[in-house]
């Protein structure tokens, strides 16, 4: 189609990109009252559009963006990559990037995760994780052990796989008829104060299912989806062993809150495993695993279940493959990532966190606003009395005080860059208080 020319350069991107893409997690036939920002370039903690606007990303681009836009170690690290060897197949070949990394993974495991398979977005980890617990109780002669539970509002990916362990009714419904059935138990939230309700449910669910169960699925600390949705290590503690006592799976999504997120590199350093018994059977990696560069995912597992599948019979190898698994650009991206976690990462993390909660205090005293709540460097709070159609008209209003920002319902988030000093805290509280004034 012709370029319209009598439009802005934005209103021509955003036209152009409305007649043409198809945007994600977008009612297309909605799209125009909520245009698309057309962004040309992104530095740092800011999206710059065509006209001289600028956006902070308070939301890391769905959360991905560990170290803000265009980082220049994580850049020159693939650059040298692509000018090495840009891709090769991981059947039948392999390559430094993607070993150092599987290695320097399992090393922050202390070796209980030893065993690293490689997708491309979250959702691939997630069908990974699924097959490669069903596929391992097969291979010891427990084909029975074929069901899945997840936690209520839990959100794991848009494939057919994720989906049937996803709860979030608005992606999950229309496919429904084609979802495998999983066990959906209540889930732990810090603003119900329920955990040992929620603990008993999924004790009374093993108790009842354990025979047919391969795996728990969990996002350990924080359910992002379902809106920042928080708990403590303690519930984790208590599943873990519930999950061996019944002799089920447990696979830990930390797409989201992986990457030191939640202020460890892993959310689950936070239960303070003692011995590999104290890991999850798997844990998921992707997002923020190569600072919001290129897609990578990682799935992580113990020497129990790698080996279940060794024999000489080709099918009861785990044969998974995608044609980009484990590409050795986004593997250099992910080490230079885990560079920054050698030096010293997790205490800079603190810090920015610190920095967040404070500035962000006053508003857990504002009248509109209930359940300030924080782990690390993400930030949520609800705004129960807000009238309906609040994430949008918020996520608008914040456009003119120059934050990319979108609530999921009522509850309004930041997960920002690992860029945060006092004066960015500060004038961010100011922005989104700013911002609430204007839409409540
Ligand atoms: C916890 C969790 N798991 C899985 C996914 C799916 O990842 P992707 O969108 O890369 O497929 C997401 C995405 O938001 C997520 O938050």
């Amino acid at each position: 189609m012709n370029a319209p020319t009598d439009l802005s350069p934005n209103a021509h991107w955003q036209q152009r990109s409305l007649a043409s893409v198809w945007h994600p997690c977008t009612q297309m036939a909605r799209a125009a009252r909520t245009p698309p920002l057309a962004i040309a370039r992104g530095q740092g903690a800011w999206l710059h559009d065509h006209e001289g606007r600028r956006y902070f990303d308070t939301i890391s681009s769905w959360w991905v963006n560990l170290f803000g836009h265009a980082d220049p170690g994580i850049n020159a690290a693939i650059t040298a990559q692509l000018n090495t060897l840009p891709h090769v197949m991981l059947a039948g070949c392999t390559h430094e990037p993607a070993v150092v990394l599987a290695e320097r993974l399992s090393a922050r495991t202390g070796g209980a995760l030893g065993h690293c398979s490689f997708g491309s977005d979250g959702a691939s980890a997630v069908e990974i994780a699924l097959k490669q617990s069903f596929h391992s109780w097969r291979n010891r002669g427990r084909a029975d052990k074929r069901h899945f539970v997840c936690l209520r509002h839990s959100y794991h990916g848009e494939t057919i796989g994720a989906l049937a362990v996803t709860d979030v009714a608005v992606f999950r419904d229309a496919y429904d008829p084609l979802l495998m059935r999983a066990h959906t138990v209540d889930a732990p939230d810090s603003r119900r104060g329920n955990e040992a309700e929620a603990l008993k449910a999924i004790e009374d669910c093993l108790a009842a299912h354990a025979d047919t169960l391969a795996a728990v699925i969990v996002e350990p600390l924080v359910q992002g989806a379902a809106g920042m949705v928080m708990h403590s290590p303690d519930y984790l503690r208590a599943l873990r062993a519930l999950c061996t006592r019944h002799n089920v799976h447990l696979i830990a999504d930390e797409i989201a809150v992986g990457c030191g997120r939640t202020g460890r590199f892993f959310a689950w350093q936070h239960t303070e495993p003692a011995t590999s018994a104290d890991w999850p059977d798997f844990i998921l990696l992707s997002k923020g695993i190569t600072g919001g560069t290129l897609p990578l995912s990682l799935v992580l597992t113990t020497d129990a279940v790698f080996e279940a599948f060794w024999s000489e019979d080709t099918t009861r190898g785990f044969l998974h493959s995608h044609s980009y698994t484990g590409n050795p650009a986004a593997c250099a991206a992910a080490l230079a990532v885990l560079d920054r976690f050698d030096a010293g990462q997790e205490a800079q993390n603190a810090l920015q966190a610190q920095w967040l909660a404070d500035a962000f205090a006053p508003l857990g005293q504002d009248d509109r606003v209930r359940h300030l709540r924080q782990r690390g460097t993400i930030l949520a709070f609800d705004v129960p009395g807000a009238a309906d159609g609040f994430a949008e008209r918020f996520h608008l209003a914040a456009r003119a005080h120059e934050l990319l920002i979108r609530p999921i319902g009522r509850s309004v988030y930041l997960m920002p860059p690992y860029l945060i000093d006092p004066p960015t805290a500060a004038w961010l509280a100011e922005a989104v208080t700013r911002t609430l004034n204007d839409v409540v």
